[in-house]
């Protein structure tokens, strides 16, 4: 079984600090919240994604250019991992990304996408965890909102989390 990989041996998306330590203590001695790394591919962060949605496998390369792009653009993208310290894999992952307005004096609007927790720790209040963790990262980098989309099953968690139910989202798939 795989150690346990501290930060610091670990290529990161963005600053751990950024990540709010009261988030980080409340979410048990097994856990630990950070950015994701450049190789946590090999922790099983897609397999996660897959309680979500469609996600194919992709490969080191793939993964690694995918990485660098989101790097590459500072203070814009937030994808944080929660992982199991006992096996050094990803069992939650959410992403906040900024976005940069005109309006509002040049405004900065914070995107939720794409949270999962697995499904053999759903319940423990993770998905409260990471949604907190990035609220607060949108907040601190700047952003007078943060909003999201999902379907009507997951109003009541958002709810929970502290969301209202704005407007309507449109969609047209290519
Ligand atoms: N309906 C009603 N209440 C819910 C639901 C739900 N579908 N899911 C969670 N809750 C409640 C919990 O009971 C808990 O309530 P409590 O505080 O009264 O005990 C509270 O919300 C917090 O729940 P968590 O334990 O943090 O939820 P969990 O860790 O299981 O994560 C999540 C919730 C992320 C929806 C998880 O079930 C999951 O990964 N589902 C599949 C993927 C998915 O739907 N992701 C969200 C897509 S939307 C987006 O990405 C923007």
């Amino acid at each position: 079984m795989p150690s346990f990989t501290p930060d610091s041996h670990l290529d990161l998306l963005f600053a751990p600090e950024l990540i709010p330590s009261d988030v980080q203590a409340q979410l048990g001695s097994d856990l630990h919240m950070r950015p994701l790394a450049k190789d946590d591919l090999y922790r099983s962060h897609l397999s996660v994604l897959r309680v979500l949605t469609s996600t194919p496998e992709l490969t080191e390369e793939q993964y690694t250019q995918a990485f660098n792009r989101l790097k590459s653009c500072p203070n814009t993208y937030f994808t944080l991992v929660i992982i199991n310290r006992a096996t050094d894999q990803v069992v939650g992952v959410g992403s906040v990304f900024m976005e940069q307005k005109f309006t509002r004096g040049l405004g900065v609007v914070g995107h939720i996408e794409d949270i999962a927790v697995d499904k053999s720790v759903q319940g423990r209040k993770l998905g409260l965890r990471i949604i907190q963790a990035l609220t607060t990262i949108s907040e601190r980098v700047g952003s007078y909102k943060t909003i999201l989309n999902c379907s009507d099953a997951n109003i009541p968690f958002y709810e929970k989390c502290g969301f209202q139910k704005k407007e309507n989202e449109m969609a047209r798939y290519h």
